[in-house]
């Protein structure tokens, strides 16, 4: 199979902007086009089987439109169907994100880590396989934050309720763990206000800039990387969810 042009991303909502600066900051010669489900949001809440097949119908339609590449840049569908889509399209180079365990538990090896993250993704045999793999390392201690996408996808991560759900959430490891993973790809966009209810000594990991690493690696291994690194490549945002939400990607791309 030929494939085509642009590299393609996707989220069940915005929060895969926090993956797409980091993939375009790394590779500003390509051209992308990102996609936000929010009109499907939240998936972490949703059956694996049903996030399954959303997931595959959109990587399909992706290749169908000629992208050369896909980046997953949500774990909740990373964890439903990163591994089906790789033997669907094995030529094709996917990479899905995942929590940032390793460098975590490399940052704070026998310390403490909150991993958060969709029930989803905490439930899935690909969470669990990544927690048996560092679970010697350090303490990993999961935790499922059904509500907490929301405050991003509505454009409300500064809000005084975003902070007050937070505090909820989280108060029980105030002054008790070492390292955080943000295991869902909107969390970046309230890490201020997580490390305001943990403290600045908490250091705050996610998965964003090894997954731009590991597409542009798998990218360049297919030979499907723009060789002309010095053009200027472009950023396109759909979004199921219509204008007002393709307006908000912009917004949290521009930081
Ligand atoms: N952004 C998604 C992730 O990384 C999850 C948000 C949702 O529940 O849809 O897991």
């Amino acid at each position: 199979m030929e494939y085509g042009s642009f590299v393609a991303a996707f989220d069940s909502g915005v929060g895969g902007i926090s993956v797409l600066r980091e993939m375009v900051r790394l590779m500003p010669y390509e051209d992308f086009v990102f996609f936000g489900d929010s009109a499907n949001a939240p998936y972490g809440t949703k059956t694996t089987n049903v996030v399954r097949e959303m997931t595959i119908e959109h990587a399909k339609r992706f290749i169908e439109r000629g992208a050369k590449a896909l980046c997953i840049a949500c774990n909740t569908a990373t964890s439903a169907a990163v591994r089906p889509l790789r033997e669907m399209f094995p030529s094709f180079p996917i990479v899905g994100i995942e929590p940032a365990l390793k460098p975590a538990a490399e940052h704070v090896p026998g310390g403490r880590i909150l991993v958060m993250a969709t029930p989803m993704t905490i439930r899935e045999v690909k969470f669990q396989n990544l927690l048996a793999r560092y679970e010697d390392m350090a303490k990993i201690i999961p935790l499922a934050c059904p509500g907490l996408m929301e405050f991003v996808e509505e454009g409300k991560s500064d809000s005084p309720e975003a902070a007050a759900f937070l505090h909820e959430l989280l108060r029980e490891y105030e002054g008790n763990v070492d390292a955080v993973v943000l295991g869902c790809t909107h969390y970046p966009f309230v890490k201020n206000q997580i490390a305001a209810v943990l403290g600045e000594n908490v250091r705050i990991f996610d998965g964003a800039a090894g997954t731009a690493r590991e597409l542009r690696r798998r990218m360049v291994a297919q030979g499907v990387a723009q060789t002309n690194v010095a053009r200027r490549g472009s950023v396109v945002f759909e979004n199921s969810g219509g204008e007002e939400k393709i307006e908000l990607c912009r917004r949290l791309m521009r930081g």
